[in-house]
This record gives structure tokens, C-alpha cells and sequence, in this order.
């Protein structure tokens, strides 16, 4: 599923946010009709569900028209709304509609203020309490640092009897943090994230992976037979194919942005960025981003543990997100544009 970028605008700085090289820079949002052409775009190769992004896409000033329209496309069955939670409120009415899902990035009260968090809180008690929406509906954390702590969100895990969490170690948001060492950065993080998974397995909660899934290199054996036990736990049909307890990948997402640009994710936004109108719909699009990105990606290692590594040899392992490797990518790209280059003059 590819996503449409309704707007710049948030009403959160989430500290750890990828997107920050759009979000709140400007405030830019898409035209609806822009929006109907990366609708068209997106559904043309016959894909059902969309996703609307944001920056928060509830604060586009036409969500509800939006929102109205995919529940009129019958090409469109499900379409993901990426949110924050905080405005829900406003938009119950058209929320009631059986196509629409949610992923609510549920923030701390402290990374979010009590004022919001009580927002969250009220909007989830709404929609799952009194309008039953729980079903069509997951809750997301980012672990962006070592020492947080998760009892907020075990407590609405348990309030709202859901089973599963959908779970991102964050991925780099700034320059410093690229092409860096990921081993290091998922053994300063396991501790901490381990410790977590073990409260929710305490909970009968199951973790899901979103983005920058821990490599197993990094754990140690009684520790990679406890993320066995909880990936066997994982609905086959939740689950990304061919992978297993010690599979890593990072595929292609397409976010299309109000300029009809799109980008392989917010991870590659600065280098991913081309016009959708130079393919034929988004299936080709998905194809040159595996061929001009993730193809390169198994042939450079963050360090000497990857370098050697059979997980990497075998294109299981990709050490994390893409954005770790975005200079070597990068220049495995001018190379292989150099000998193309050459046999053209030749
Ligand atoms: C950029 S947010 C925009 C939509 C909405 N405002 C929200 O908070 O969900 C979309 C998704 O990006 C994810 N996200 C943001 N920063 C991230 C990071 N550094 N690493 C991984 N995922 C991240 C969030 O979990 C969220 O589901």
C-alpha cells in the first residue's frame, strides 16, 4: 500500500519524526485535484487500499471531501489514515465507514503534553468504546530512546483489549545520524526494547514490526529464541512473505507529495524524489525504486560485522533501515550511472 501526503501541517514536533524535512517547513498541502491524480495513479495498477500521511493529514483543509471521496471510489476497499489521534473528534461521522482504518501513532503524555494525550485518550475511548472501531484500528509507538517509559501505552493496550502493537525502533531524522553504524545503534536500543517485548508478551500483546526491524546479530541466543517465540505468535497472514524471525528488509513504501513527486519513504526523501508522471502507474514506480535504491543495498555493510555476514550475503539482512547506507547507496548510483554513461560514448 503507497500513500498520499495530504499536508505539511502537524500539530505535534515529534522529536524523532522522518518526515521533518517537510513537516511544518511550509504549509503546503495538496490540491484535491492533485489528490485525485495520485488516487488515480496509485489505484491504476489495480491496488485497493491507499493511505492518506501526512505531516497530520486531518488538518488538510479538505480531509472530509477526501475522505468522502475514497468511500465513493469502488477501486479503493481500504484506506489507511496515518494519525496522531488528536483530532479524531472531527471526523466521526465520516469515520464510521467500514473502508476506513486507522493507525494511531499514540506519543507519550510527556513527548505530547497531558493536554493532548487527554485528547488521544478521549478520541480512542470514542471510537472503540462507544462506536466499535476497534477492529479497524492499530496502535503504533516509535522507540526513539533508551530510558522511555511504555506503561502508557501497555495501559491503553489493556483499556482497549487490543492484541497487537505495531512497533518502529525510529530511523535516522537527521544527517548525522546517516550512514552510521546501525549494529550499534540496535545494541544501544535492545535493552530497552527488549524489555518492552517482554512486557507486552507478559500482556498476551504481540509486536509487529513497522520500520527498522533489530537485526539478530544483536541478540543473544536466548534472546533470538524469545523474538522466535513472539514471531510465531504473528497471524501468517500479518506477516511480510519468506520472512522469519532473522529476516531484515526495508521495501519501497511511495509516499506521492503535493507536487506529484514521489519518494521511495521518508527515510530516502532527499534522494528518492521524482515526478510520478514518468511512469505508467505506480506498480513501474515501485520496480525503479528496487532497481535505483534497494538493489545496492546488500552490496555495502555499515561495518565489519555486516561486511562478513551471511544474512547479508544471502540478501536476508539488510542491517536496518536504508537510510543507514544513503551515501554508499549513493554512490554505488553515480557509478553505475558512469558506466552507462561509458557504453553510451563507447
Ligand atoms: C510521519 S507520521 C505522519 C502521520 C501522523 N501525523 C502520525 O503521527 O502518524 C507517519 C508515520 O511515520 C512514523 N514515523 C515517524 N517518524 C519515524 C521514524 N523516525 N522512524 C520510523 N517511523 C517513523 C510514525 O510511526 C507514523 O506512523
Amino acid at each position: 500500500m503507497s500513500n498520499i501526503v495530504l499536508t505539511n501541517t502537524c500539530n505535534l514536533k515529534c522529536p524523532y519524526c522522518f518526515a521533518n524535512e517537510f513537516v511544518n517547513r511550509s504549509n503546503s498541502e495538496i490540491s484535491f485535484e492533485n489528490y485525485l491524480k495520485a488516487k488515480d495513479f496509485l489505484t491504476k495498477y489495480g491496488e485497493k487500499a491507499i493511505g492518506l500521511i501526512g505531516g497530520e493529514p486531518l488538518l488538510h483543509s479538505r480531509f472530509e471531501d477526501i475522505v468522502r471521496d475514497v468511500i465513493y471510489d469502488s477501486r479503493i476497499e481500504k484506506c489507511t489514515i496515518y494519525t496522531n489521534g488528536i483530532n479524531c473528534d472531527k471526523y466521526l461521522d465520516v469515520f464510521s465507514n467500514s473502508k476506513i482504518r486507522f493507525l494511531v501513532n499514540c506519543n507519550s503524555p510527556e513527548d505530547i503534553g497531558h493536554r493532548n494525550y487527554k485528547k488521544l485518550c478521549d478520541n480512542l475511548d470514542e471510537m472503540v468504546l462507544k462506536r466499535y472501531m476497534g477492529n479497524r484500528m492499530s496502535l503504533g509507538i516509535n522507540m526513539y530512546k533508551e530510558d522511555a517509559n511504555y506503561d502508557y501505552i501497555i495501559d491503553l493496550l489493556k483499556r482497549y483489549n487490543f492484541r497487537h502493537l505495531r512497533i518502529s525502533i525510529t530511523v535516522p531524522n537527521n544527517d548525522s545520524e546517516k550512514n552510521f553504524n546501525s549494529v550499534e545503534y540496535f545494541r544501544k536500543m535492545k535493552p530497552s526494547v527488549v524489555a518492552f517485548f517482554h512486557a507486552l508478551d507478559d500482556r498476551g500483546i504481540i509486536p509487529h514490526y513497522d520500520c527498522n526491524k533489530m537485526p539478530s546479530c544483536v541478540l543473544t541466543d536466548e534472546e533470538r529464541q524469545f523474538m522466535k517465540h513472539l514471531f510465531d505468535k504473528i497471524p501468517p497472514e500479518m506477516r511480510r512473505k519468506d520472512e522469519d524471525v532473522d529476516t531484515v528488509r526495508c521495501r519501497p513504501v511511495i509516499d506521492i507529495l503535493q507536487d506529484l513527486t514521489a519518494i521511495r519513504c521518508f527515510g530516502l526523501s532527499e534522494i528518492s524524489k521524482i515526478p510520478i508522471s514518468d511512469f505508467e502507474n505506480a506498480k513501474d514506480l515501485h520496480e525503479y525504486y528496487l532497481r535505483e535504491f534497494d538493489a545496492y543495498v546488500h552490496n555495502t555493510a555499515s561495518c565489519k560485522e555486516c561486511a562478513g555476514c551471511s544474512n547479508r550475503k544471502v540478501a536476508k539482512c539488510t542491517g536496518g533501515c536504508l537510510s543507514y547506507k544513503i551515501n554508499d547507496i549513493n554512490e554505488m548510483r553515480k557509478k553505475s550511472d558512469s558506466l552507462i554513461s561509458a557504453h553510451l560514448e563507447g
